[in-house]
């Protein structure tokens, strides 16, 4: 599903290069579930950003689904990312002035689905998080379990193929930790692709892989028998 060349990502100043990801390989299947891990400043976000194609390589070969996406147009980009890719973050930006229902509902407007049918995904969505009474609520009124719930209710209401997940559990109690991730484990069982950063050993092993990225260098640690 997805094949990482050679990618290199860097910043220039002045006087010097800084690298922030030297020569990643990878690969990973479609079902995959990967964990990623590494020191702060390593490069992990960075590496989630491309393959989210949110961020572009400097240099490199990026294969989504067969396609070239180093090679893509910025428009061409942005409607893969939208139709293929859902993200979730540590501090869950959720959208304050929206209230649970709108959160959810935003990135069916954005993929131009009709009102009655993003009703029915929404609702559904809402009764298998168990939040349908949080509906009207603003993220500020929910415990952070629940905004994240949400955080990932809108990341996979448009059924993406990868699930993307910087630090997810990063702000939340070891309990509320502890559902978000069997959750994940759920859905990927019911075949969505799912790419987690953590810093959590014991939530790094539900991923079938788990890889370790340092001063921007990528190696494979293990395969675990999830
Ligand atoms: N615009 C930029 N210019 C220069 N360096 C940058 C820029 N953006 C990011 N970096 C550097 O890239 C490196 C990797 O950042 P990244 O956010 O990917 O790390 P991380 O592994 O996700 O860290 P953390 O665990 O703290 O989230 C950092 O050292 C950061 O300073
Ligand atoms: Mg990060």
């Amino acid at each position: 599903m997805i094949e990482l060349n050679g990618i290199y990502k860097y910043f220039d100043n002045k006087y010097q290069r800084t690298f922030v990801l030297r020569d990643v390989e990878l690969k990973i299947n479609e079902g995959d579930f990967i964990s990623v891990m590494g020191p702060s400043g390593a490069g992990k976000s960075t590496l989630l950003n491309i393959i989210g194609m949110l961020d572009e390589p400097n240099e490199g070969e990026y294969l989504f689904l067969g396609k070239p996406v180093h090679k893509i147009k910025e428009k061409e980009r942005v409607e893969y990312h939208r139709n293929y890719v859902g993200f979730i973050f540590q501090a869950f930006h959720l959208i304050d002035e929206m209230t649970v229902y709108e959160n959810i509902e935003t990135p069916l407007i954005y993929k131009g689905v009709k009102l009655k049918e993003r009703q029915a995904m929404v609702a559904n969505l809402l009764d298998r998080f168990n939040i349908v009474a949080k509906k009207d609520l603003f993220p500020e009124q929910l415990s952070g379990g629940q905004q994240q719930l949400v955080g990932i209710a809108r990341a996979i209401v448009g059924k993406p193929k990868l699930l993307l997940a910087d630090e997810p559990t990063g702000n939340l109690h070891t309990d509320q930790g502890r559902e978000i991730m069997k959750l994940l484990n759920e859905l990927n069982r019911e075949g969505i692709t799912i790419i987690q950063v953590t810093h959590n050993e014991e939530f790094a092993k539900m991923g079938q892989r788990i890889v370790n990225i340092k001063d921007g260098i990528l190696k494979e640690l293990c395969t675990t028998e999830a």
